[in-house]
């Protein structure tokens, strides 16, 4: 037997009990003549403790010997601590080590194995295993099993399957470019790893599943950021015989478990926004409601005096920064620079200071006077003390911007509290987008899903009017689900393939099997997949994924712990029939 307890469990209660334990060396202190030794598992830290008078001789000078991260294995009793840790739960005790047995030895860790780690970002990854040892890493873990958990039991607790799909599949479309693997049996042939099991999922509701939902892998070939790996991993769900409001409700059900269970919060019934109403109104589809800084449109109110940069801009738009009157003029110019980045791309910021006696100060007050200005900040809600800043120019690009200089403001403000949560449904999106490199329309969400009742019609008009029967969550700022309503019959599909800008004959090549699937009783079905690694980065309080992902990729979509992508050798890409032309 390995061990009696962990190194999380020894209390007061213990005194006088003769125990095994195992774990690693996390430190010790030798004082001559005493040695304490700090053990550690994934439970916690037990102090074990060596006296030259107590401890048999060979054991003391075995414990001296011992490095960091040996992983031993000791039998002795419990005895009260003289000096008690109140920040330990182990620390009303320690363990008077009697034998001692070394079942590994371990090199000197390449980084401390603390809470507050030595360790840079890159330095961790190729040592995730010793990563994973360290409170912050396994707590996101044992964190992102717990979410896991509650997800599975509420779902199944409502007549939910959990289904697994292939992984080996052809492509399907969510807007990235795919992972594909070569087939050797099928000379000059590729699998596609599944962007998501959309196609799947819909043909399990052919096949009369009705819920459906699965913990799932899914690949993209996409650039990386914080937010986003090119595996992760989504909660995916459909349902058979719902509309729109089914499915949000019943899955703002599951979040709401989620926040009460997890983090212990009650949320009121969420609120909802158009997609219209979230861009104007914060120039973002996933925008953060836990604080205001609305949009306000100045261009009624700013585009009837000389200034030619308003004047021939198709949007002016204003917020206003709560306190923001404090900001120096140095402050407001390195704003600016900020807002001027490449990765930004703002032209320049128009500002004005509301003063506490009332009066307004701008940076463009030979154009506009008091009254004007009093305009500007009666649509930016502005009060005395705050700083309106006002961009202009193509209303896409400007309120990217703005939306940018909102969060980055609130960041700095500390008004993104990770602690509050305040969930969003973004509804009514726009089915299609204008895409000016491969001019042609493509989907918002993805080619399946559905336009609203009634506007099949206006397809052939006015396209980019359409709206979707889609809808995204938002909480805090983050998109961390979406889903759709979708097209389940041959025709609609079809003419919604023609307006993507497949042929007949490419239609059926990459989705027959779907539309002839829609031929078979396909009932009317929806859904939703949410993204698990930013559901459970966001509850737990962050938003970046990475630190709740076991085994992340690097920005460059390596693992630079087992070294991946790396080449194939000769061999093996003569038998997948492939042959590098470099
Ligand atoms: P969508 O493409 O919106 O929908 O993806 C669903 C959710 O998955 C998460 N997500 C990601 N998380 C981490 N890294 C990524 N690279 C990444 N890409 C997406 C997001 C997102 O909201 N099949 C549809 C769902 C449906 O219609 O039911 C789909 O995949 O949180």
């Amino acid at each position: 037997m390995y061990r009696s307890h962990n190194c999380g469990e020894l209390r007061a209660s213990h005194i006088d009990t003769e125990v095994t334990l195992s774990g690693w060396v996390q430190k010790s202190r030798d004082k001559g003549f005493i040695i304490w030794i700090d053990l550690r598992d994934r439970y916690g830290v037990t102090q074990l403790v060596f006296d030259e008078e107590r401890t048999p001789k060979a054991v003391f000078s075995q414990a001296e010997s011992l490095g960091r991260e040996f992983v031993i294995q000791v039998k002795g009793t419990v005895i009260e601590r003289a000096s008690k840790n109140p920040n330990l739960p182990t620390g009303d005790i320690e363990v008077l080590v009697k034998e001692l047995t070394v079942l590994n030895t371990s090199l000197l860790p390449p980084f401390t194995i603390e809470d507050q780690t030595d360790g840079g970002d890159e330095l961790r990854m190729k040592y995730r295993y010793l990563d994973i040892r360290r409170n912050p890493v396994k707590n996101n873990l044992i964190f992102r099993h717990k979410v896991a958990q509650a997800v599975r039991n509420y779902l199944s607790s409502k007549d939910f399957i959990e289904v697994e799909t292939p992984y080996l599949i052809k492509s399907t479309p969510e807007g990235a470019r795919d992972f594909v693997v070569p087939s050797r049996m099928n000379e000059g042939q590729f699998y596609a790893l599944p962007q998501s099991p959309q196609t799947f999922k819909q043909l399990l509701m052919v096949g009369g599943m009705d819920k459906y939902f699965q913990i799932v892998k899914c690949f993209r070939d996409e650039d990386l950021r914080a937010d986003r790996q090119p595996e992760f991993t989504q909660i995916d769900c459909e349902m058979a015989f719902v509309e729109q409001e089914d499915i949000l409700d019943t899955f703002e059900g599951l979040t709401r478990h989620l926040l009460k269970e997890i983090n212990g919060v009650d949320v009121a019934k969420f609120p909802r926004m158009t997609y219209d109403d979230a861009m104007r109104q914060y120039g973002n589809d996933k925008p953060d409601i836990r604080f205001g800084m609305q949009f306000g449109e100045l261009n009624e109110v700013s585009q009837h005096k000389d200034f030619n940069v308003f004047n021939t801009a198709e949007l002016v738009v204003g917020i206003a920064i709560p306190g923001g009157n404090s900001l120096t003029r140095k402050e407001i110019d390195q704003l600016t620079d900020w807002l001027k980045r490449p990765q930004i791309g703002a032209l320049g910021m128009v500002y004005v200071r509301c003063n506490d006696d009332g009066s307004y100060k701008s940076s463009v007050d030979k154009f506009y006077d008091e009254t004007d200005l009093k305009q500007w900040a009666e649509i930016t809600k502005a009060k005395t003390g705050d700083l309106i800043c006002v961009l202009s120019g193509n209303t896409n690009k400007v309120r990217a911007q703005l939306s940018a200089l909102r969060m980055e403001m609130a960041t700095r403000l500390g008004l993104r509290k990770p602690n509050e949560f305040a969930p969003l449904w973004v509804v009514d999106f726009p089915l299609l987008e204008w895409d000016e490199d491969t001019k042609r329309f493509h989907a918002i969400h993805h080619p399946f899903t559905s336009p609203k009742p009634g506007q099949l019609e206006l397809l052939d008009t006015n396209p980019s009017e359409v709206k979707a029967n889609a809808y995204d969550l938002v909480l805090n700022g983050n998109e961390i689900g979406g889903g759709s309503i979708r097209i389940h019959d041959r025709a609609t599909q079809a003419i919604m393939l023609k307006h993507l800008g497949f042929t007949d004959e490419q239609a059926k090549a990459q989705f027959g099997f779907l539309m002839d699937a829609f031929e078979f009783g396909a009932p009317p079905h929806g859904g939703i997949a949410f993204g698990l690694d930013r559901l459970v980065a966001i509850l737990g309080g962050q938003e970046t994924i990475r630190d709740f992902i076991a085994f992340p990729k690097n920005n460059s979509g390596r693992d630079v712990m087992i070294d991946a992508p790396a080449p194939l050798d000769d061999e093996q890409l003569k038998e997948l029939h492939l042959k590098l032309n470099i």
